[in-house]
C-alpha cells in the first residue's frame, strides 16, 4: 500500500470545535439538528479509497461500533433476490426491506433476522443487484433510517461508519466527518492487491474499466455521490501507509468522548482490543 498524506491540518481544530457541537454543524450546513447520544464519527470516500479498512480498524483501536454501510446495501440486496423480487423496482425493494429486521453485528457485520449472510454478500449476482438497489432515492431514504437508529442502541459507546454519504447523508450531525481521499491509479492498485492476496486471478484492464463505471454511477446520486462539504477533513491516503492514516484518525478523535465511556455493558458490536 502507498504512502499516505494528510491534508488540510491547519483547518481541522476548527472543523472538529464546529463538527463536535451538533447544533453549530447544524446551523452551517442548513440541516436539522439530530444529537447522538454517542460520538459518530464518518469515514466518506469514492469505492477502493481504503475507507472501510481504516473505519475497521479505527472502530477496534476506540473499541466503537463499526457501521459499514456497503453491507447494509448488500444485504438489502441479497435478500431481494432471496424473495425472488427485482432490484430495479424501488418498490419490490421497500416491501422486502420492511419485512427485514436489521442489526448491526460485531466487526461491522449486519445481521438480517438474527443471522449474519456475510458469506454471501458479495457474490456476482449481490454485485449486480446492489448497484440498482442503492439508485432508488426511496430505498436508500428508508435504509438509512435503519442505520442511524444503530446509534440509540444502549450498548453502542461509539460508531464509525463508512461509506459514500455517510457523513455526508446518513450522519451529517457527526461528531467528526472524514472524507478519504485516494487518486484513482492507488484505488486501482489497491484493488488488484486485494485480488492477488485472495489468490484471485485479476485483469487490469477489466477492474479499471468497471472501477470507472462505478465512479460515474455514484457521482449520478445527486447528493449520496461521494464528496467532501464543507466541514470535512480531507485525510488524503495517497501518502500515508495505513497505520499513519489510522494514527491520524486516533489523533482527530482525542476529543471526542462518550458519555457511556463509563458503562460497563457489553457491545456485541465493537471489536475487542488487538
Ligand atoms: O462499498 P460496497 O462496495 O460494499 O458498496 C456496495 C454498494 O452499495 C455500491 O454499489 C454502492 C452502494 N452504497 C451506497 O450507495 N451508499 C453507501 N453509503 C454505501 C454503499
Amino acid at each position: 500500500m502507498g504512502a499516505w498524506r494528510l491534508r488540510g491540518l491547519s483547518l481541522w481544530p476548527l472543523v472538529l470545535t464546529l463538527a463536535s457541537n451538533g447544533l453549530q454543524s447544524a446551523v452551517l450546513m442548513g440541516e436539522k439538528a439530530t444529537f447522538h447520544p454517542v460520538p459518530v464519527v464518518t469515514l466518506d470516500g469514492h469505492s477502493g479509497s481504503g475507507k472501510s479498512t481504516l473505519a475497521r480498524l479505527l472502530a477496534e483501536r476506540l473499541q466503537w461500533s463499526w457501521l459499514d454501510s456497503g453491507a447494509w446495501y448488500r444485504a438489502v440486496s441479497w435478500a431481494t433476490l432471496e424473495a425472488g423480487a427485482d432490484p430495479a423496482q424501488a418498490d419490490s425493494v421497500l416491501a422486502v426491506l420492511s419485512q427485514m429486521n436489521l442489526q448491526a453485528g460485531a466487526h461491522g457485520s449486519v445481521l438480517v433476522n438474527d443471522r449474519d449472510p456475510a458469506l454471501v454478500l458479495r457474490t456476482p449476482a449481490v454485485d449486480r443487484a446492489v448497484s440498482d438497489v442503492a439508485d432508488h432515492l426511496t430505498v436508500r431514504e428508508a435504509l438509512n433510517q435503519r442505520m442511524r437508529a444503530m446509534v440509540d442502541a444502549p450498548h453502542v459507546q461509539g460508531v464509525v461508519a463508512d461509506g459514500r454519504d455517510a457523513g455526508t447523508v446518513i450522519f451529517p450531525n457527526a461528531s467528526l466527518k472524514v472524507f478519504v481521499q485516494a487518486d484513482p491509479e492507488i484505488r486501482l492498485r489497491r484493488r488488484l492487491a486485494q485480488y492477488h492476496s485472495a489468490g484471485l486471478e485479476a485483469d487490469e484492464n477489466q477492474i479499471r474499466k468497471s472501477m470507472q463505471s462505478r465512479d460515474l454511477r455514484d457521482a449520478a446520486r445527486g447528493d449520496s455521490a461521494p464528496q467532501a462539504l464543507p466541514g470535512f477533513v480531507i485525510l488524503d491516503t495517497n501518502v500515508l501507509n495505513v497505520e499513519q492514516a489510522v494514527g491520524r484518525l486516533l489523533q482527530l478523535c482525542e476529543s471526542l468522548s462518550s458519555p457511556r465511556e463509563n458503562s460497563s455493558a457489553d457491545d456485541p458490536t465493537s471489536s475487542p482490543k488487538p
